[in-house]
């Protein structure tokens, strides 16, 4: 079943005289449980293509599903809340906040939903993350590898239906960066989300279900087509 999917999603950025094909017209599924990696060059529409799928930005065109939902006929509380509870994020800067303990970050989105988080869970989604002992130091406190992976608990405590990741290796050395992505792809195994993770690294790519090359605004190669 395809947990999210997207019919012609477009989004044409008005710069004076000229139009910028951002994303153009783009349609494409994501099975339920699955990994996709993103990848293409700079300025081929990847972050776009994230924030429009994921209700983080509004297209100028199109459609989003997820589910049963379609995202852009909702108001921005709506779809808030929808991606609140059903989208989880991992951005290339971890965006904790700095003042809080790892543990106070994760269970922040959480409880600004005014929801009962879920502690069998959550513990379960901490040991795979390895960072049961840095739950109670600051940001400042931690690696940057150790940041991200609180970032990732953080992202999952809601139980998201759809985690998306837009290069969270990015600031990551080559080792964090491989353990950071090694734990990206077992959460999405064990917990059955769904994985789709914009990134650079063909060897991040090449460990993934599928593989869509963006260029200019268009998927130009979907490896689940088999091409
Ligand atoms: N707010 C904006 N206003 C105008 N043009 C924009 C805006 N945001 C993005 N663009 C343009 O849209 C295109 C796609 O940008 P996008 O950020 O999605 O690329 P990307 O593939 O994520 O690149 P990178 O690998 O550098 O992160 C680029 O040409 C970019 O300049
Ligand atoms: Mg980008």
């Amino acid at each position: 079943m395809e947990i999210i999917r997207c019919e012609n999603l477009s989004k044409i950025y008005q710069m004076g005289e000229n139009k910028v094909y951002a994303l153009n017209g783009v349609s494409v599924g994501f099975e339920e449980g699955t990994f996709t990696a993103i990848v293409g060059p700079s300025g081929s529409g990847k972050s776009t293509f994230l924030h429009l799928l994921s209700g983080l930005d509004r297209p100028t065109g199109g459609k989003v599903f997820y589910q049963d939902n379609e995202l852009y006929q909702y108001g921005d509380n709506q779809l808030s809340v929808l991606r609140r509870r059903r989208f989880g994020f991992v951005f290339q800067s971890y965006n904790l906040v700095k003042e809080l303990t790892g543990m106070e970050n994760i269970l922040l989105p959480v409880m600004l939903d005014s929801r009962k988080l879920d502690k069998d869970y959550m513990d379960h989604v901490i040991d795979i993350l390895g960072i049961r002992d840095r739950l109670n130091h600051l940001p400042g406190a931690m690696s940057g590898g150790q940041q991200q992976r609180v970032s990732i608990a953080r992202a999952l405590a809601n139980k998201p239906g759809v985690l998306f990741a837009d290069e969270p290796t990015g600031n990551l050395d080559g080792k964090s960066g491989r353990e950071v992505l090694q734990l990206l792809r077992q959460v999405s195994h064990d917990l059955g989300v769904t994985l789709i993770l914009v990134t650079h690294d063909v060897h991040v790519a090449e460990q993934s279900h599928r593989i869509l090359f963006l260029e200019d605004g268009t998927i130009s190669r979907d490896t689940a087509e088999g091409n």
